[in-house]
This record gives C-alpha cells, sequence and structure tokens, in this order.
C-alpha cells in the first residue's frame, strides 16, 4: 500500500490537524476532490437551482467529497448526520446588488463549532479598492485557521475588468497562497500547467456559468490534466438537466481521469437510468 502521510501538495509542514481536515477533503486514494459548491446565495440570493436547496442540493450530498457553503444553509438545511466535509465560505459583505466589497470573516470560532474542514475567503487580485482590504481578510483568516487546525482555501475573484488568462489566474493563485492559503480555487484557462505548476497548494477550479453538459466534463478533465487536485462546481452541477448524473460524470473526470467522451456517455447512462 502507498504510504499515504503527506499525499498532499503542500502539506508536509502541516499540523496533524490540519493535514487530517485536508485529507477528509482530499480523497487519500487519489489525492483529488470534488466538492459542490453551492454557495452561491450569499451574493446572488435564490438563484436557479439553489431556490430550494432541500430539494436540490441535499439529494446530490451522498456523490460529493465535499460541500461548499455559507453557514446560514449549513445550519438551515444541511443535515449534520450526512458526515461530510465542509469548505464554509467564510467573507461576506457583497451582493449582486453593490459592487464588490466583501469586508468580513467569519470568527473562526464559529468555524470550530461547526466541525468544519476548511474555511474559504475570497481575494480581489488587481482590484485597486478592495484586493487590499480581501488580502488582509485571507491572512486574518490564515492566522486565525493555523492555531485552530482549520485549512483555508483562498478564491480568486474575477473582476469584469480583469483578464481571464493565465498569467492573472498565476497571479492571484500564488498571492493566495504566498499569503498562506492552504488550499486555492480558481478557474481553467489555456496554459494553466503553468498556473498549477507555479502554485505550491492544491488547486481546485471553480466551473463558472453553465455549460452544456459535455463542455463542462471537458473542462474539468483538462483541469485535472493540467495538475488540478479537483474542482469546486456549482451550477454545471446543480443547473444540470439530470444533476445527480452529473455529478457522478465528474467525479468519474476527477477521481478516475475518465476522459470527456466517455463521461458525456455516463452522464447519458446514468440520466437515462435516473440514477
Ligand atoms: C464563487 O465565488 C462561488 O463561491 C462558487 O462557489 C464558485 O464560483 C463555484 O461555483 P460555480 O461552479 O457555479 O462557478
Amino acid at each position: 500500500m502507498a504510504d499515504k502521510s503527506f499525499f498532499l501538495k503542500g502539506s508536509n509542514h502541516l499540523d496533524w490537524g490540519m493535514q487530517s481536515r485536508l485529507s477528509r477533503i482530499f480523497n487519500p486514494e487519489t489525492g483529488r476532490s470534488v466538492m459542490l459548491a453551492f454557495d452561491h446565495g450569499f451574493i446572488m440570493g435564490p438563484t436557479t437551482g439553489v431556490e430550494r436547496i432541500d430539494q436540490s442540493i441535499v439529494p446530490l450530498i451522498p456523490y460529493a467529497d465535499c460541500l461548499m457553503c455559507t453557514r446560514g444553509i449549513l445550519r438551515s438545511m444541511i443535515p449534520p448526520s450526512c458526515n461530510k466535509p465542509v469548505c464554509m465560505r467564510s467573507d461576506a459583505g457583497s451582493s449582486i446588488l453593490t459592487k464588490l466589497n466583501n469586508n468580513v470573516v467569519i470568527d473562526i470560532e464559529d468555524a470550530v463549532r461547526l466541525n468544519v474542514s476548511a474555511m474559504a475567503v475570497m481575494v480581489a487580485v488587481g482590484d485597486p479598492d478592495f484586493e487590499a482590504q480581501t488580502v488582509a481578510n485571507l491572512t486574518e483568516a490564515v492566522d486565525a485557521g493555523q492555531a485552530a487546525g482549520i485549512p483555508i482555501m483562498g478564491v480568486t475573484a474575477v473582476g469584469k475588468d480583469m483578464v481571464r488568462d493565465a498569467r492573472y489566474f498565476g497571479l492571484a493563485s500564488r498571492i493566495c497562497a504566498e499569503n498562506g492559503a492552504n488550499i486555492v480555487k480558481t478557474y481553467y484557462t489555456e496554459g494553466f500547467e503553468k498556473v498549477v505548476s507555479c502554485c505550491p497548494v492544491p488547486i481546485v477550479i471553480a466551473g463558472g456559468k453553465k455549460l452544456p453538459e459535455k463542455e463542462a466534463l471537458e473542462l474539468a478533465y483538462n483541469a485535472i490534466q493540467c495538475g488540478a487536485s479537483g474542482v469546486d462546481m456549482g451550477r454545471n452541477v446543480f443547473q444540470s438537466e439530470a444533476p445527480t448524473a452529473m455529478i457522478q460524470a465528474v467525479s468519474a473526470v476527477v477521481h478516475k481521469g475518465m476522459n470527456p467522451n466517455d463521461a458525456f456517455q455516463l452522464y447519458n447512462d446514468l440520466k437515462a437510468s435516473r440514477s
């Protein structure tokens, strides 16, 4: 059997508690994770697919490796008995009605109380108004996370005026890691190998806006081929015509390296059998 200690990029210097939490998120067999993101409501309100978390998200929980949501949804909608690790969205202060302005980080004591496995904090690299505030949020969370043994995920924001290329995502990811993030969430782009190779901690990719299922599976496949440690995917799962089939197909890509054609076939087969 392979030695699974220190299986995760950048984690060999971490305390046992931190590594234990990371190994709940990232499957120790593959070093990868399918995180199901449904934190969208904290900025977008009841957007398509998250109007009724009990109906749309709860049935998907068994197929996810980790849940990404806010503490409000966690407490009100997610059964604690599901026994899934949670990456808690831990910054706040924006909505779709205002300009980006995340200026609050949830207290670490509540993260401990909720037994979360990670906290996610957004960083707006390149935003002249909010870069400094959001980097300060990240460092505040990292300091608290180190003390409590809770990993911090840096979430790279994409401003309307930012160029979404490998140079920008490489910069934003590296800044998150340099400031102590244990995981980075960013977006797939051409040249993604360099984004991953220059980031000393695991990278997961967001799915972004809803794509046709085959394209979303290609996105996940390309990211994994470039070295990503998984996905933190929301809309391309819960807005799919067959969300349960879609999350299983994504999981096959992430954990088995299934190619997009086979994964799309799997999606269609599961959809047809309503699995
Ligand atoms: C973005 O900050 C949100 O927090 C989502 O968690 C993230 O974008 C992943 O969701 P999606 O795959 O829908 O983009």
